[in-house]
């Protein structure tokens, strides 16, 4: 018995010895001391044993397994120890290199447009409303003198949620949820997101942003919208920027028109910039329909107001001179920095 003790003793002392890491180490373990170890086995074959040696025998099973632990033990330290410090070497940090810079954003040029719109309007003391985008068919035609068989509602081909309701095409929707408050006299820009079924290209793109506007008074004229406008293109790009409007139709005013301002490139001589007109279309205009104040609650025969509405993105790239519109979506910040 104490031959094969000691046998077994050696031989789990030579593989700890040899043991490259913590698994074969566990591996001696199991092979061992394991349920089905040599070492338990042996205890398995004590009844064997003849009565009076037991306790002997027992002791010397006892010693042989306290002496394979501790030194299975101090090896598994060893382990430990050699894997940690290895762990530790690998991620050293140097203090030395230079910190990584955090990536700061960068307004976007519509914002940048955006504030600027309403700065020059809010010191004309106006008020920024802003409307829904998913808006009834009713605020998106209907009220603004677009009924349902008006071809204008074919140019504004929109996504619809259902029969009554839309992604509103234009931001005009807001002028008739502002003359719905009846709240008297109206001065406001409305600024927002529109929807039109168009293909994305250079120009277009299905969702795009408009900044709207709404003066209703008594004693409103034609001559306060051009003189208000005239004011705005001068403030957005310049103190030599002319205006010029042409006759145009829209449904909801009357009479309505154009905008076009000179080309602040060229001055108006013709460039590769206003495609050699000397003038470049900025936005629509009127003086809003009686039928529009009057299906909203306000009486024409009192009331008269102005109305226009413009593209952000179009002075967003006229201001920044960016010749194509897709860039403005990318929101790729080596785009964006620059602005
Ligand atoms: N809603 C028009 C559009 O989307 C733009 C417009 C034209 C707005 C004339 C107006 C206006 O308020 O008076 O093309």
């Amino acid at each position: 018995m104490k031959e094969k003790l000691q046998s077994i003793k050696d031989k789990a002392l030579q593989q700890i010895g040899v043991a490259e890491g913590l698994e074969s180490l566990n591996d001696v373990r199991v092979a061992i001391l394991g349920k089905k170890g040599e070492l338990t086995s042996v205890l398995k074959s004590m009844k064997d044993v003849a009565p009076e040696d037991r306790p002997k025998v027992g002791q010397m099973v006892n010693e042989v397994r306290a002496e394979i632990e501790k030194v299975l033990e101090e090896k598994k330290t060893a382990f430990e120890k050699k894997l940690r410090e290895e762990k530790m070497k690998a991620e050293t940090i140097d203090v030395t290199l230079p910190a990584k810079k955090p990536m700061v954003g960068h307004r976007h040029p519509n914002t940048i447009a955006l504030e600027e719109i309403e700065r020059i309007f809010i010191g004309m003391g106006y008020e920024v409303v802003e409307g829904p985008e998913v808006e009834y068919d009713y605020y998106n035609f209907e009220a603004l003198n677009i009924p349902a068989n008006h071809p204008a509602k074919d140019e504004q081909d929109t996504f619809y949620i259902n029969k009554d309701i839309v992604l509103r095409t234009q931001t005009s929707s807001t002028q008739v949820h502002e003359l719905e408050k009846g709240k008297l006299p109206i001065r406001m820009i409305a600024p927002g997101r529109v929807y039109r079924s168009d293909e994305v290209d250079a120009t277009h793109s299905p969702t795009f942003h408009q900044v709207e506007g709404l003066v209703v008074d008594k004693n409103v004229t034609f001559a306060d919208l051009k003189g208000t406008l005239q004011q705005f293109a001068k403030e957005i790009f310049g103190e030599d920027t002319k205006v010029k409007f042409r006759p145009h139709h829209f449904p909801f005013t009357e009479p309505s028109a154009e905008m076009d301002v000179s080309c602040f490139k060229c001055g108006g001589k013709g460039c590769r910039f206003c495609k050699g007109e000397g003038w470049i279309e900025i936005l629509g205009c009127g003086m809003v329909h009686p039928h529009v104040l009057e299906m909203s609650g306000v009486n024409p025969e009192e009331y008269v107001g102005f109305a226009f509405g413009v593209g952000l993105e179009r002075i967003a790239l006229l201001k920044y001179e960016i010749d194509d519109m897709r860039l403005l979506y990318e929101n790729d910040a080596r785009f964006l920095k620059q602005f």
